[in-house]
């Protein structure tokens, strides 16, 4: 059994979530349930073998080992079946670096870039920064969860998208998305010459009932026009160790990509590497029963808002350990919702707003720490908005 109650003392760490509250909230003494890491102790097995590699080391250039590709293709087979080989895998830093990369190699200063709206912040920064024009396709709210608005997304292609950025899992709606959806969206992809990037950073956060599909494994069209940015750092919260992958098996694509990496000198350092290789390999126990507690928060929230703040609305999430809360009937503007979570609450939480304005009204909530912590989070929004 792998301690998941029990909260880190991460104060002090140079830590995002807990020491950069009062650099971007203004105050330190914040509830933090935002930045989406989580605040569990790590798999044993990876502190013991960082610390063995710092023991009598070396520190010297390092290149990627075979036991590093052997976990990563491993790892991928068992969970999705999805089958890569060592020459499928182009390594970065991040994931958002790698979107970056991509954007750069595979589309031009005047193609469009679509996404889906609500999204993660970066799939509007990375185009924008590059230039790229954005088209927006905003999810659809279902009775039960957001959905694909399958008229807007072909009529946005029908602009001429170059690239679609496509979140899979989706952040922040949990959604994991179901075969006929990814058909469809491969379908529609393949008509207008669009290339899929499919940001797949959430895929071993899936809850039960759900299962996860890669997008180089829906159909063999698909593998010749899309690409999967990857990497353990979500799933085992090492994303300060910085090992990302772009797994891509369209050998144009991948010489195209692997050409601006190499002017770039990008890569990945030796704890990165080492890192990935022991939580693919040791880690898939500690993942399982990660995975039950994490759904056990999704469900005590819910069960929270439902019986204390039912103004709320919320989802159960399919996947991530972030959540999309609407404050809407409320009535507050964005200003005054925000302003009333970090003075009254006392609570950070991420703007709805910046994942588009179809966040008016909602917050993000990261339910990756302990129950214990987010009760706290949640019983001081209940004493600051009441029922
Ligand atoms: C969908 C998605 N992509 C990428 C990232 C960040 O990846 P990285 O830190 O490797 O750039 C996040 C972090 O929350 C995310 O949710």
């Amino acid at each position: 059994m792998y301690e998941f109650d029990r909260l880190l003392a991460r104060k002090g760490t140079h830590c995002s979530k807990w020491d950069a509250l009062e650099q971007v909230y203004g105050n330190p003494d914040l509830v933090p349930l935002w930045v989406a890491d989580m605040d569990f102790p790590v798999l044993p097995e990876l502190e013991k073998a960082l610390a063995a590699r710092s023991v009598n080391s070396t520190f010297g250039y390092t290149f990627a080992g075979e036991g590093y590709y052997k976990s990563v293709t491993d790892w991928h087979l068992k969970r999705n079946g999805l089958s890569l080989t060592k020459e499928d895998i182009l390594d970065v830093p991040g994931v958002v670096c790698g979107l970056s990369f991509v954007i750069a190699a595979l589309t031009g200063p005047e193609d469009k870039v679509l996404i889906n709206t609500p999204v993660y912040p970066p799939f509007f920064s990375v185009p924008k920064s590059q230039g790229r024009p954005l088209l927006l396709s905003p999810l659809r709210r279902g009775k039960e969860r957001y959905e694909i608005d399958f008229d807007d997304f072909e009529a946005k292609l029908r602009e001429g998208a170059k690239a679609f950025i496509f979140c899979s899992p989706h952040n922040p709606v949990g959604r994991v998305w179901e075969k006929e959806e990814l058909e469809n969206i491969v379908k529609l992809c393949a008509r207008y010459g669009t290339l899929i990037v499919s940001d797949e950073i959430h895929s071993d956060l899936i809850f039960s009932g759900h299962k996860h599909i890669p997008i180089l494994n829906v159909s063999p069209e698909a593998r010749d026009i899309s690409l999967i940015v990857s990497a353990p750092s979500k799933t085992f919260n090492v994303a300060g160790l910085k090992a990302s992958m772009l797994l891509v098996k369209n050998p144009d694509l991948r010489k195209r990509i692997r050409t601006l990496l190499d002017q770039f000198h990008v890569g990945v350092g030796l704890f990165g590497y080492k890192a990935a290789e022991v939580v693919y390999r040791e880690g898939e126990k500690w993942l399982e029963e990660l995975l039950v507690y994490l759904e056990d928060n999704a469900k005590f929230v819910v069960s929270f808002l439902e019986s204390r703040l039912p103004r709320v609305g919320a989802y159960l999430p399919e996947s991530t350990y972030l959540m999309w809360l609407d404050f809407s009937a409320y009535g507050l503007t964005q200003e005054a919702l925000m302003g009333k979570m970090r003075k009254e609450a006392r609570v950070a939480l991420n703007d709805g707003v910046t994942f588009g304005k179809e966040g008016k009204g909602h917050v993000r909530l990261n339910i990756g720490t302990t129950r214990a912590l987010i009760q706290e989070g949640l019983e001081k929004i209940e004493a600051a908005f009441g029922k």
